[in-house]
């Protein structure tokens, strides 16, 4: 037979490597290009200033503000869109299309103006999960005002260190938020702190049902503002894409968290991007990530990637399992989610509950699944990809931080790479030029363990550490000069796969919260009965890892279960109830070097019963004998 059948040796190649290829071998022509995705007010004259690395700087000269791109923009040719669907534990919901979204920013806009601030200055903002949290980030950012979301699982002392080291001028905050039906105080929170932040001058209130117990001096009424000013619009800030956009704040390894800087340009635009690249959102998506906006993951892609891109996204308030275990599913259903995002916590969570309740729901909607926050294990990764995903939808497992602004490594399905592995997170998207170290800086062999390192700088990058360029140098830039260091525990493969393992530091990942094992250290000794202590971390089959503290007490106390209690309880309420603890162990001292270091590596060893390892520097061998003995009593 002679017939002409169509055979072909070429193929088709997902567009995923030769811009992978392009932004590592032209970026100055790569990044330019990628720039004009976005509207600027006026051109750049340069699109890398290396002048003063490691601080660099991004598209140098230009003028843009991330709002335009996320409203303006958007209302000219989707005003009717929904920007945003909200719903809430009890199943009230709101919508806004991006013609509200805009209007609401706008009068949002106009109000603090009128309460005086100014393109600079810090507004720090405590909200749960409701609209008026995107909507007040996006006012700040309109007016060229920096804010500083505080995730409302933080508590009193969190909040007061925060706004000191911002010197906030604003507060934003509302009475409450409900958790398993049960009310979560916020207000009350604040009106603690700021009896203990000079820098506050007022407190803007957003009444919620009730009416709100007001300080007559200090708070103003958000609804009664509105009702004075009406509807005004303002014209964004023609920032410069330098200015600062936001500050998070992030544990690191000393007691106090670092303030995380993020300017307008580079963070838009990467946040933009990684949008496309990694979620691949279309017009008719709807985007449900499950985060809070507290955090990175939030602000990135439930604000400025999605709105960027005028997509829908939807926000819920509240926890996956109250009223019933398959919450997050109803809503998968209900708005048609099509690209699911979320962490490996919430997945072990709800795998308790057995898959009857996922079965439950059509979730034929879906497309795409993502991961966060923490290595996914190979359990849950099945579970998800099984249950969830139909045994046929990627998973996305994106390795990113609070520093990098958005997704570094994953998949990338909008640029045609669904190339997966259980628990690997995948490649570098492009512009990212990830590496394996070992401890003397150099490129490990595959499947050797290393750090994880970034050997130049890429758009979404963190600008700085609030008030402390130093500690900016010598956190990322000094273990591997001239190369960033995240701070994680990796491996790759020999196809270039990189498996992020954890933190090589003394950061914990608590239900994919990251919390310094020195802040929790710190507040325990503020208490007046602890003398010492030190905190580290331990697996937990559902949250990762959780809290575990030695404690000496001073003199004059006694180690009780009350007393135990009571510890747990204050570092709660002064941090947040975010800080699990696995358990808490009274000794008569704690394992130290003989200049006085407390050594936690020892106590990690003796809490997890693993072998000691070099002790040659240990001053008291006893101190591990004891640990030892408390620790079998207590077990
Ligand atoms: C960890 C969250 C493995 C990592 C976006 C990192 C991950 C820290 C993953 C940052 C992942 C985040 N696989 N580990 N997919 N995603 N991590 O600043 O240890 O809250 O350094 O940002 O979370 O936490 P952060």
């Amino acid at each position: 037979m002679s017939e002409n059948l169509p055979f072909e040796e070429r193929y088709y190649q997902p567009p995923y490597k030769q811009l992978y290829k392009e932004s590592l071998e032209e970026p100055e022509k790569f990044w330019r290009e990628m720039a004009e995705g976005l509207e600027w007010f006026s051109p750049f004259d340069k699109v890398l200033d290396e002048s003063n690395a490691p601080f660099y700087r991004w598209f140098v000269g230009g003028k843009i503000n991330i709002t335009y791109n996320a409203l303006d923009r958007q209302v000219k040719v989707r005003r009717n869109k929904i920007a945003i669907y909200w719903e809430n534990e009890k199943g009230e919901s709101r919508q806004l299309t991006y013609g509200e979204l805009y209007n609401e920013v706008n009068r949002f806009a106009k109000i603090l103006q009128d309460l005086g601030i100014k393109k600079g200055d810090r507004v720090l903002i405590y909200l749960p999960l409701m609209p008026e949290l995107p909507i007040s980030m996006l006012a700040c950012a309109r007016i060229g005002a920096v804010h500083s979301v505080v995730f409302s699982g933080f508590s009193t002392q969190a909040v007061i260190d925060r706004i000191n080291d911002a010197k906030a001028k604003l507060v934003i905050t509302t009475s409450h938020t409900m958790r398993r039906g049960k009310r979560v105080e916020l207000k009350r929170i604040i009106d603690e702190a700021v009896s203990q932040t000079p820098s506050v001058e007022k407190v803007l209130v957003i009444k919620r049902d009730e009416e709100i117990e007001l300080n007559e001096e200090r708070d103003v009424l958000y609804q009664d503002l509105i009702k004075r000013t009406g509807y005004k619009k303002v014209e964004p800030e023609e920032t410069l894409s330098t200015d600062p956009l936001f500050i998070l704040y992030t544990s690191g390894t000393t007691g106090k968290p670092k303030g995380i800087l993020h300017l307008h340009g580079g963070y838009g635009l990467w946040t933009y991007l990684t949008t496309q690249w990694v979620f691949d959102l279309r017009d008719n998506d709807v985007f449900f990530n499950t985060a809070d906006i507290g955090w990175i993951t939030g602000h990135s892609y439930i604000v400025y990637g999605p709105l960027q891109n005028g997509a829908s996204v939807l926000m819920y308030e509240g926890v996956p399992d109250y009223p019933n275990p398959d919450r997050w599913w109803e809503l998968v259903e209900k708005y048609g989610v099509t690209v699911f995002y979320t962490s490996p916590t919430a997945i072990r969570s709800l795998m308790r509950y057995g898959e009857e309740w996922v079965k439950k729901h059509d979730l034929s909607t879906l497309r795409i699944l993502g991961s966060v926050g923490e290595p996914i294990n190979p359990e849950a990764w099945r579970w998800y990809f099984k249950n969830v995903g139909n045994s046929s939808l990627p998973i996305v497992d994106t390795w990113w931080q609070t520093e990098t602004g958005g997704i570094m490594i994953s998949a990338t399905p909008g640029l045609g790479n669904y190339l997966l592995k259980p628990s690997a997170n995948g490649l570098p998207l492009p512009g990212v030029d990830a590496d394996v170290f070992t401890e003397d800086g150099k490129q490990v062999k595959p499947r050797e363990k290393g750090y994880i390192v970034i050997k130049r700088p890429w758009p979404g990058m963190l600008a700085g550490v609030w008030g402390d360029p130093e500690r900016y140098v010598k956190t990322y830039f000094s273990k591997f000069p001239g190369v960033y260091y995240p701070g994680d525990y990796a491996v790759r493969d020999e196809e270039g796969f990189f498996y992020i393992l954890g933190r090589a530091d003394e950061v914990l990942k608590i239900a994919g919260h990251r919390i310094g094992t020195r802040e929790i250290e710190d507040i325990l000794i503020s208490h007046p009965a602890v003398a010492e202590s030190a905190v580290i971390g331990v697996p937990d089959p559902v949250r990762g890892e959780v809290a575990v503290a030695a404690v000496v007490l001073k003199q004059g106390y006694q180690p009780s279960e009350e007393l135990r209690k009571s510890l747990i309880e204050y570092v709660k309420n002064n941090l947040g109830p975010i800080v699990v603890f696995g358990g808490l162990y009274f000794v008569s001292k704690l394992p130290k070097t003989r200049s006085g270091k407390i050594m936690r590596r020892v106590v990690r060893s003796v809490i997890s019963g693993q072998p000691l390892g070099d002790v040659s520097t240990l001053e008291d061998e006893t101190s591990v004998d004891e640990l030892k003995k408390v620790i079998e009593e207590f077990s």
